[in-house]
């Protein structure tokens, strides 16, 4: 079972703002749209919150217990946990962010699908410089020059496929948190 994760960084490492993403690339964001309809998905709580509309099978990473979700959502408590029901639903699996989950799960991910941002940004929130990134093998790359809105500028976005060499396996768990 594929495990992927997916995300995009600006060239100053930042990858959101005030809750949500520090740009405004319609074109970048289709595309993530477009890779993950269909997963299932690991998310942590406050992408969770940000995000407008949550698909069916999508595991949300928090530590309160009594969170109330929305239908189709699960609320898991640790990030393994999290995947392992993400991999049992029988749908490819992307963890989608925030920053403290790519952190926890990418040891996990056979796939990193990031696009880099070819300026820096302001922002809040950046990606985990921990993650190996640089040791990885880029399996496809492409790149295309984007409108960013706030700015009315164009900018490089390049669309990179990693390679994880050797995963960490999930571990075995037997119970998975309350479903809602
Ligand atoms: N550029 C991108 O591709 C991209 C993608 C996704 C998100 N973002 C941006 O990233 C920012 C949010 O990232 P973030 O790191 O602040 O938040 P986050 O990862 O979305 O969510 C953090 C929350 O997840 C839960 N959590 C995190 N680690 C956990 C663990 N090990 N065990 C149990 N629960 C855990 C906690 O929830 P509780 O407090 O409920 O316990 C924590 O408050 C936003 O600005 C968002 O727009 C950017």
């Amino acid at each position: 079972m594929l495990i992927s994760a997916i995300g995009a960084v600006a060239a100053n490492g930042m990858l959101g703002l005030d809750g949500w993403l520090p740009w405004d690339i319609p074109e970048e964001l289709a595309y993530f749209e477009s890779m993950v309809t269909g997963a299932a998905l690991v998310i942590g709580r406050l992408t969770y919150e940000s995000m407008d509309v949550v698909p069916v099978d999508s595991f949300v990473v928090s530590r309160q217990a009594d969170l109330s979700l929305r239908p189709g959502c699960t609320r898991v408590a640790t990030v393994e946990e999290g995947l392992q029901a993400a991999v049992s639903t029988g749908k490819p699996v992307f963890v989608i962010g925030g920053a403290s989950i790519y952190a926890a799960a990418w040891p996990y991910c056979q796939r990193f699908y990031l696009t880099r941002i070819e300026r820096a940004f302001d922002g809040d929130s950046l990606f985990p410089a921990e993650i190996p990134l640089d040791r990885w093998e880029i399996v496809e790359a492409s790149s295309r020059m984007l409108l960013e809105r706030k700015s009315g500028e164009m900018v490089e976005c390049r669309f990179l496929q990693y390679r994880q060499p050797d995963p960490r396996p999930l571990p075995t768990m037997h119970c998975i948190s309350e479903s809602r």
